[in-house]
């Protein structure tokens, strides 16, 4: 090593030490060799660090998608990256400018929350090493932006003709992995076989529609829209907000960071796809849903007829299908349910469940 060389990785050490992340001590073999390197293009957000702080490092932390960063020597800049080194072994490379740190802490497994999904099985495998286990984990669904919850099978190599677009679901329709195949599924608001066909329902002449009597029905490609008529201003069934987090669903096992309905804006709600369309009056498994003491409902759904009437939610935990509880309104509009939810007060992570 000469001079300048072992001067820089000195001033490294010094860095990472003051920063107090886990590379910096073991200060040498593993650090020197990420030091003039970097990952390249993973970065999803680029940031000012000041130089000898832990600016990067918090950055890194606060983001449940940062699995790594490069650091950008004497600019105070820092590349935060969506992927490790490990992930993608041939993005990592030589750059005499920066060097790269893997988040030590708190770090997501890629592919388990829908904010980090893989691009592939083979992917998840690389980045988490023997931790990966045959599992549900978020892929990029036909790289089209959207992640879907799909089956890994991380002991014998299994395709993924969803991943891999060797599918024959039609455009319309949702490919999903199953063990050894796969099937197709209409997206909500289509319908047919889910491969030859998926027409779009019109749910305002078939009458499927929830608007409400003074409200216009309006089909929409793979849904509808209601709008009061002139002259009338809208009640729950026409005016609410939907909550669609797949975590939601009951059969969605919890990963950190859990979900937590503390800042619900009070308010009428409807549970929509892919969270569910009603919340569930069964006590769930606890940390299904997304959260650790998911909410159910104790008491049946009303009828169109019944009006708004009031509803308990119990939180449940591992003891308990009840330990607390909070009352909620309820409506019928027809062909779905509207809730009038608000914040859970005091501990997180709590949250409102979703079922189909
Ligand atoms: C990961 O980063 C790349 C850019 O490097 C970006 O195209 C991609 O959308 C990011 N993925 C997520 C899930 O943020
Ligand atoms: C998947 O992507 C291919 C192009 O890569 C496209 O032809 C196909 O229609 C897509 N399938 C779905 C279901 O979106
Ligand atoms: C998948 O199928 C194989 C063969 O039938 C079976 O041995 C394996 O346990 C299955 N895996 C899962 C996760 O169901
Ligand atoms: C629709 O508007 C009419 C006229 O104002 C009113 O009599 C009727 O009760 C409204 N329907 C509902 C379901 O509110
Ligand atoms: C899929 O749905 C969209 C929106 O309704 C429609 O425009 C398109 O023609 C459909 N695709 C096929 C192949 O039917
Ligand atoms: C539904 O109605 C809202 C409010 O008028 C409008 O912003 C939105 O674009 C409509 N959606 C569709 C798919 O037409």
């Amino acid at each position: 090593m000469d001079r300048r060389g072992s001067l820089a990785t000195c001033m490294l050490c010094m860095v990472s030490l003051m920063s107090q992340d886990t590379s910096g001590w073991q200060c040498g073999a593993d650090v020197y060799s990420n030091y003039q390197m970097m990952l390249r293009a993973h970065t999803f957000k680029t940031i000012k660090a000041r130089p000898g702080t832990s600016d990067c490092r918090q950055a890194c932390n606060a983001d449940t998608r940062c699995q790594s960063y490069n650091m950008v020597m004497f600019r105070g800049i820092c590349e935060l990256n969506n992927r490790t080194k490990d992930a993608r072994p041939d993005d990592f490379i030589k750059n005499k400018d920066r060097y790269y740190i893997t988040k030590a802490y708190y770090r997501v497994p890629l592919g388990s929350i829908p904010e980090l999904p893989a691009d592939s099985c083979e992917e998840i495998l690389a980045s988490e090493g023997e931790k990966a286990v045959s599992g549900s984990y978020w892929l990029h669904f036909n790289r089209s932006g959207n992640s879907l919850l799909t089956h890994c099978n991380m002991g014998m190599r299994d395709i993924d003709e969803c991943e891999d677009n060797l599918h024959d679901c039609h455009s319309n329709a949702t490919c999903k992995k199953t063990n050894g195949s796969y099937f197709c599924a209409c997206k909500p608001g289509f319908g047919g076989d889910g491969k030859n066909e998926c027409e779009d329902l019109d749910e305002c002449t078939e009458g499927s529609h929830g608007c409400h009597s003074n409200g216009t029905c309006e089909n929409t490609a793979g849904s509808y829209n209601c709008t009061c008529k002139t002259g009338f201003s809208g009640d729950e069934c026409v005016e609410y907000r939907e909550l669609n987090d797949a975590r939601r669903k009951v059969t969605y096992a919890a990963v950190r960071p859990y979900k937590c309905d503390d800042s619900i804006i009070p308010g009428w709600y409807r549970m929509v796809e892919p969270a569910g369309k009603r919340i569930p009056t069964k006590c769930p498994g606890n940390t299904m849903c997304g959260t650790a003491r998911p909410g159910w409902m104790n008491g049946v759904h009303p009828a169109v007829e019944d009006g708004v009437v009031s509803r308990k939610v119990c939180f449940s935990t591992r003891n308990s299908c009840c330990y607390k509880s909070l009352w909620i309104k309820v409506r019928s509009c027809g062909t779905f349910y509207v809730y009038y939810l608000r914040g859970i007060p005091n501990v997180c992570p709590e949250s409102y469940c979703a079922t189909d």
